[in-house]
């Protein structure tokens, strides 16, 4: 009797890395293959991986060497994703025993590679890197997340920022077409999911191909999708963030209040060297724009401290921008070298405690932002999406559509499953979550 063929699989990194997963576990189930819960059970060891900060690589080999020893077991490894793209065939040196390297740009290969690892083969390699114009879309996507649907529409990156590793690991930028996209909706819906959420490493950058829609009429063609009641989108690029997504929030009910548009820093002389292609004058009128809706709109940001060459005095403006925005969540990050990129070549001349300190006063800073931004929900009554409870504080948490965490408290004897909507009363606030109680 043949051996069954299982695969254990751990993700690191992205929601876009998170939703590649699910498609690749849905690959591999049609394949024949099953997914077990450990590297020992599985015949089959993937490792879907992440190297946008700090040591990245480092941390994929050390896991491989955890785990080596079952090979001798016959069992195969396998790494995925960014730093599979970004290291390549290097990886068979340094880890022997892995069989298949494979970037995301590569996945519509997968069945393939798949039936040439099963064959004996042990040095497949997927590194279409910046070649291919395809983008990955399987039916068989094995989604692992009971509430929330992710639906790619655009993968790949071609803005270049000169600290990004994306678009070297994840390919050229290319977009689904609108009626793929929407089919995927359609069905989705159809399984239940209320709330989707599109992806893309700059999802508004979108560009149909079949040149029916903007990305602001993709945007309301998903939120009438019957049974959607809401819709998410991550992550917006300043540059092609045009005012009618703005107007299209306003105007489709189940567009979520929240725009997640990272802005790197506050001082125009550094989003230069960043090759950011705005100025901070260009960003906040975007943020005019978005604070000038009739619904107020949550924001939240990306920060990176310690880009090579930031002053005190840049640092000082992405403080002042801070200020002005009053930003909802802010996600700050201690800059990083990353290979390929060009901002390798810079001085990264600030000491990594200096670093560490400007990102504790950015973070300081926007937890009183924050006290105060959530305080004005006090006594407000939100519609909250179950995402899933707190046992041990007898809470229930979920998300408001501005995507703030909320737990409650719930009269009934059997809590709201995730996927469930409840209305709730604000009753108290913390920096990065609010407290209620169900009505
Ligand atoms: N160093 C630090 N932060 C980075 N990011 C991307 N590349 C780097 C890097 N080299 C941050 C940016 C981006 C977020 C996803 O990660 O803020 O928006
Ligand atoms: Fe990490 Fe970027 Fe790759 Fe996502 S796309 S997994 S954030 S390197």
């Amino acid at each position: 009797m043949a051996t069954e063929k299982t695969f254990y699989l751990e993700t690191f990194g992205c929601q876009m890395n998170a939703h590649d997963s699910e498609k690749v576990i849905g690959t591999l189930r049609h394949q024949g293959y099953r997914q077990v819960e450990t590297e020992e059970d599985a015949s089959l060891i993937l490792y879907n991986t992440c190297s946008i900060r700090d040591k990245a690589e480092q941390k994929v080999f050390n896991r491989l060497n955890d785990y080596k020893k079952l090979h001798k077991a016959g069992k195969r490894f396998g790494v995925l994703g960014c730093v599979a793209q970004q290291e390549g065939a290097k990886i068979f040196e340094r880890a022997p025993y892995v069989s298949l390297v494979s970037g995301s740009a590569s996945y519509r290969k997968l069945p393939e590679m798949l039936m040439r690892l099963e064959a004996g083969e042990n040095r497949i390699t997927g590194l279409d890197d910046r070649q291919t114009d395809e983008t990955f879309e399987t039916e068989y996507t094995a989604r692992q997340n009971p509430y929330r649907g992710y639906i790619t529409i655009i993968e790949g990156c071609d803005k270049f920022c000169s600290y990004c590793v994306v678009p070297y690991t994840r390919g050229k930028e290319r977009s689904r077409t609108s009626s793929s996209v929407l089919d995927e909706a359609r069905r989705i819906a159809g399984d239940g999911y209320t709330e989707i959420q599109l992806l893309g490493q700059n999802v508004n950058s979108y560009r149909d191909p079949e040149g029916k829609r903007s990305f602001a009429e993709l945007l309301a063609a998903v939120g009438e999708v019957g049974g959607v009641r809401r819709v998410r989108f991550t992550t917006s690029h300043p540059r092609d963030f045009t005012r009618d997504i703005v107007d299209v929030i306003d105007a489709v009910p189940t567009l979520c209040d929240h725009v997640h548009l990272p802005v790197q820093s506050g001082s125009s002389r550094l989003l230069k060297l960043m090759a950011r292609d705005y100025t901070s004058d260009w960003y906040l009128e975007r943020v005019s724009w978005i604070k000038a809706a009739r619904r107020p709109i949550a924001l939240s940001t990306d920060i990176i401290v310690g880009f090579p060459g930031e002053t005190a005095d840049d640092f000082i403006q992405t403080m002042d921008l801070l200020a002005q925005v009053q930003y909802d969540c802010v996600f700050g990050f201690k800059y990083s070298a990353r290979p390929n990129t060009p901002a390798l070549t810079m001085i990264d001349s600030i000491p990594e405690t200096e670093k560490a300190g400007r990102l504790q006063v950015l973070l300081d800073r926007q937890r009183e932002i924050q006290r105060v931004n959530y305080a004005k929900h006090l006594g407000q009554v939100l519609e909250v999406m179950v995402e899933g409870q707190n046992p041990a504080r007898g809470q229930v948490v979920g998300r408001t559509s501005q995507n703030k965490p909320v737990n409650f408290t719930c009269a009934q004897p059997i809590a709201p499953a995730p996927g469930n909507y409840v209305q709730v009363r604000i009753t108290g606030t913390h920096p990065n979550s609010l407290v209620g109680e169900a009505v």
